[in-house]
């Protein structure tokens, strides 16, 4: 069977960046060290007052298109996932389409496009879609376009303040991909929940404890399920675990629950017992407080041992590189966290040996669903990644002052009208330029 896979990413930051332990926090009140080492955070990324999800997904898609040297015609397909839309029917891939066929020959005439919601775990609903439009032999040949774009904003004042970004994850979905093949393999944790959601407003209500916990749960019963098809996953044969990281503290949580599961019954359990003892099994206490108190000291002994700071230091960390500089971007998370990870091998100096390697990947959205499969790296892997201009976008980012970032907050906020300047220059991009005569956003592209 022809492999399908993730050929090329693009990643597009908002031009505007928040410091959190030097800016936020002291206007907060609070501790630098609760961003930096509670949360695991540095900096958010903005958009600019021109920029939006459009731009940022539009700029994301004409650098891989560019890059990959494809024409709108070789693009079957173009799906993209957001939960930041403002149209209710017409969907950003559109949007998208009309703002590459500004610069373009030809047009995007004949790809199907969607836009795919489910907190943000649509972003790799999206992929999955590509894979699946490609297994059925659907494709013709040509490629699919899957766009994540995300502003990621929070009332002012609430605690998910401290977690926000914007940004965009283009990915080219094809046949024998350049950098992972994707399996058939998939396991699920889905429930109705309300820890995260928007009904018609474009601020998340929330309930940031609980969340974090239907996060475990689920991630917990997507792991079980994806077992449940392949068997055991065990530590050693995961190069790095991708997970959706709304900030990098929650995926520090996952970690440890992960590695207590995949190591429950193994050689690695029986070495560790002889420092912290057995994982207490629930059929051994009276209580299921007796049996959850003995797990959280567990929990906190296990943390502490030499064999799982390893685990965690060469698995999930590396993961978290570029979350801790942008803050959460929704949908293009658990992609951003797969481009560290990818980032790290390359830096690293692996390359052949990395090919056939497997990354656990762990996407979770509120509402909630959590979803884990495994990719092989392919060759082609690292000139992919080598090839990320991410770093010089970042470097490049105006450093907002609070007052500053005030009124960016504003400047997005549907509900508002307010008149800013713009911090930077458009060079070269897709801008936001007001709206049409039936509300429609408009947009151009700036030399
Ligand atoms: P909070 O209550 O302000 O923070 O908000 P906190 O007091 O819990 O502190 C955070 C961490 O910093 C804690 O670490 C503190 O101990 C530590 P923990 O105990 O949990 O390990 N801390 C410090 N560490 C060192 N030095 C200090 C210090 N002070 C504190 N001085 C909360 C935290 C996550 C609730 C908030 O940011 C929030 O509501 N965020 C939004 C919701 C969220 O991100 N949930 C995550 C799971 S749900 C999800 O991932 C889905 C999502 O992406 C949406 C979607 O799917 O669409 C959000």
């Amino acid at each position: 069977m022809t492999a399908v896979g993730i050929d090329a990413i693009e990643i597009r930051t908002g031009k505007l960046q928040l410091d959190l332990p030097n800016t936020f926090a002291p206007k907060k009140g609070e501790d630098p060290e609760k961003y930096t080492k509670g949360l695991g955070l540095e900096t958010s990324s903005f958009p600019d007052v021109y920029e939006d999800i459009v731009t940022m997904g539009a700029n994301a898609a004409k650098s891989l298109l560019d890059r990959k040297g494809l024409a709108p015609d070789e693009i079957g397909r173009i799906d993209v996932a957001t939960e930041s839309a403002f149209d209710h029917s017409k969907p950003v891939s559109t949007y998208i389409a009309g703002c590459l066929e500004q610069v373009y020959d030809g047009d995007f005439r004949h790809a199907n496009k969607g836009e795919r919601k489910f907190a943000c775990v649509s972003g790799t609903q999206a992929i999955d879609d590509a894979y699946n439009w490609i297994r059925a032999g659907r494709n013709r040949g040509r490629a699919a376009l899957v766009i994540a774009t995300d502003t990621a904003l929070y009332e002012r004042g609430d605690p998910g303040e401290a977690t926000q970004g914007a940004g965009a994850v283009a990915m080219l979905v094809t046949e024998d991909p350049s950098i992972v093949e994707l399996s058939t393999e998939q396991g699920y944790g889905s429930m109705d929940e309300t820890d995260f959601l928007k009904p018609n407003q474009q601020f998340p209500s929330v309930d940031g404890k609980r969340s974090m916990q239907v996060y475990l749960s689920r991630m917990r019963e997507a792991l079980e399920d994806y077992e449940s098809i392949v068997g055991p996953v065990e530590p050693d044969t995961v190069a790095y675990a991708p997970f959706h990281t709304p900030f990098p503290g929650m995926v520090r949580k996952a970690g440890l629950f992960a590695y207590r599961h995949i190591t429950r019954n193994t050689s690695i359990e029986d070495d560790l017992a002889e420092s912290i003892g057995r994982q207490p099994r629930e059929d051994d206490y009276e209580s299921r407080e007796a049996y959850e108190e003995a797990i959280s000291e567990y929990m906190d002994a296990l943390k502490g041992t030499d064999r799982y700071q390893e685990w965690y230091a060469e698995t999930i960390e590396p993961t978290l590189g570029l979350s801790r500089v942008v803050g959460n971007w929704y949908t293009g998370s658990v992609h951003l966290a797969r481009a560290s990870a990818l980032r790290d091998a390359a830096e690293r100096g692996l390359d052949d040996a990395f090919v056939g390697e497997r990354l656990l990947v762990g996407s979770y959205g509120s509402g909630a669903q959590a979803e884990i499969h495994s990719e092989t790296v392919r060759p082609g892997w690292r000139e992919e990644i080598e090839a990320l201009d991410i770093d010089e976008q970042l470097a490049s980012r105006y450093d907002l002052s609070f007052e500053e970032y005030t009124q960016v907050h504003e400047v997005h906020d549907y509900d508002k009208s307010v008149d800013v300047e713009e911090f930077t220059v458009p060079d070269g991009e897709f801008v936001f330029t007001g709206w049409g005569r039936m509300n429609e956003r408009t947009y151009d592209y700036v030399e």
